[in-house]
């Protein structure tokens, strides 16, 4: 059992491990297969995943868990090894990724449909939907009609999987067509953005989907994992996990970061197009409509309200404490945030078998002044949940790879032109720890 002053020394000694920064991995690499289908923010590469998978699950038979799914890297890497997975993420967004980069569909098939979809976008009848009002703030009104023709083809295709993979890649083109500024990951107006056409723009990413989907298919194909089983949740993960205890061989994960993303507002383009559509997207419609609560609900969101409770961790409650000197809501939500992890941890341990490992890919950071020590504080609340150490890893993120800056006060993202940034992190921590 670490002690707090123990876990504090013993990340203060680490040294960063080479073998783990994957300096050599170029973007052809990281984006490779089905990893680059939309864009998404904060996602690990799927390299870490792969040697996670290759040290801690070597049997080909294992389960694979990530409660902090995302866009599906965990899952992707899983399948490509052989494993079955299964994720949850609170983000309907992220489930319709993670399905459609799960889904290997055959390439001729989806040749097939593009054709399809072009006729049926031609032949499109005049259509006037009725959209959200937040939908003109983000699209010009000649942009709607246009998108609009190319959701009623897309919507056309009877197959399935066939749809969500068009419906995917129109999720993606949103953004490129509104108004919000590209390199942004705020929403943030762009006055003097010249808006692509969009049926051009989205044949160019559903393209390169369907040239990216011919690998993976074919990869799968020949390794015979095809149908190895993938399944995706959209699930509040302070919750109960919906699977039974003792399940999963192995959890791979990174936690949201506390104030830093709002995953809800960074996915409104496609949470209110779709949110327009109650007939085919009956939650999302409520999520985009009762849209200030269902933002409630992700962690490390702010504007949660006070929680009460232990936290399982004496580092935590410093972190806490020295918070409330320098300013009160802060600290509140970084306890929030503590609050809610320890909840997460303790499902993990319910759903992993005994012996199984899970591996937190997490990154401290500084609030005013305040360090926040996320790796240390889940170590301690893994141990009370009952798990044991079997590896901390520090990995340094290579230049490229880190994107965000921070705000020196705020500590939310920014963007290069703020004089007061720092870099996000330079480093950040693998945690692996075993079921006891
Ligand atoms: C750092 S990202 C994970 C990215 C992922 N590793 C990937 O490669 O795409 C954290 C994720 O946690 C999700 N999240 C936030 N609050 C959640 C909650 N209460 N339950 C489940 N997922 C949540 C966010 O939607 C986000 O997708």
């Amino acid at each position: 059992m670490f002690t707090a002053e123990k876990i504090r020394y013993t990340f203060l000694k680490l040294q960063p491990r080479e073998e783990w920064s994957f300096r050599d991995a170029g973007r052809s690499q990281t984006t490779a297969f089905t990893h680059d289908y939309h864009r998404y923010p904060a996602k690990f590469i799927p390299q870490i995943v792969r040697k996670l998978i290759e040290d801690y699950a070597p049997s080909e038979t294992q389960v694979v868990c990530d409660p902090f799914g995302g866009c599906g890297t965990t899952l992707v890497e899983a399948k490509m090894l052989g494993h079955k997975s299964v994720g949850f993420d609170i983000n309907p967004v992220a489930k319709l990724i993670t399905q459609t980069k799960t889904t290997p569909i055959k390439p001729r098939t989806l040749t097939n449909h593009r054709a399809r979809f072009l006729s049926y976008y031609d032949n499109a009848p005049q259509i006037s939907y009725n959209h959200h009002a937040r939908i003109s703030y983000w699209f010009d009104e000649p942009t709607i009609t246009e998108l609009d023709k190319i959701y009623f083809a897309i919507k056309k295709i009877k197959n399935h999987n066939v749809r969500r993979f068009f419906l995917c890649a129109f999720s993606h083109n949103l953004k490129n067509c509104s108004r919000w500024l590209m390199k942004s990951i705020k929403p943030t107006i762009d006055k003097d953005k010249v808006v692509p056409n969009p049926k051009e723009s989205f044949l160019q990413h559903l393209d390169s989907m369907i040239k990216k989907n011919e690998r993976f298919y074919t990869t799968l194909a020949q390794s015979g994992y095809t149908s190895v089983a993938t399944k995706m949740y959209r699930r509040d993960s302070t919750k109960k996990f919906p699977i039974e205890q003792e399940v999963i061989d192995l959890i791979i994960t990174s936690p949201p970061y506390v104030t830093s993303y709002e995953y809800a507002d960074l996915h409104q383009l496609s949470l209110l197009w779709f949110g327009d559509d109650p007939k085919h997207f009956k939650k999302w419609h409520h999520f985009s409509n009762g849209f200030l609560d269902f933002r409630r609900n992700f962690i490390g969101t702010s504007s949660k309200g006070e929680k009460s409770g232990d936290f399982n961790s004496v580092i935590a409650g410093k972190i806490v404490d020295d918070l409330m000197e320098v300013e009160r809501s802060l600290a509140v939500d970084v306890a929030n945030y503590f609050l809610d992890m320890k909840k997460v941890f303790s499902e993990m341990h319910r759903v992993l078998k005994t012996g199984g490992k899970a591996c937190i890919i997490i990154g401290n950071t500084s609030l005013r002044g305040v360090e926040i020590l996320n790796a240390q504080v889940a170590v301690e609340q893994m141990q009370a949940a009952g798990f044991n150490k079997v590896d901390f890893i520090k990995r340094e993120i290579p230049n490229k790879m880190i994107t965000p800056w921070r705000d020196i006060e705020s500590g939310k993202f920014t963007g290069m032109d703020n004089p007061s940034k720092t870099r996000a992190y330079e480093y950040e921590y693998v945690v692996v720890m075993e079921k006891v």
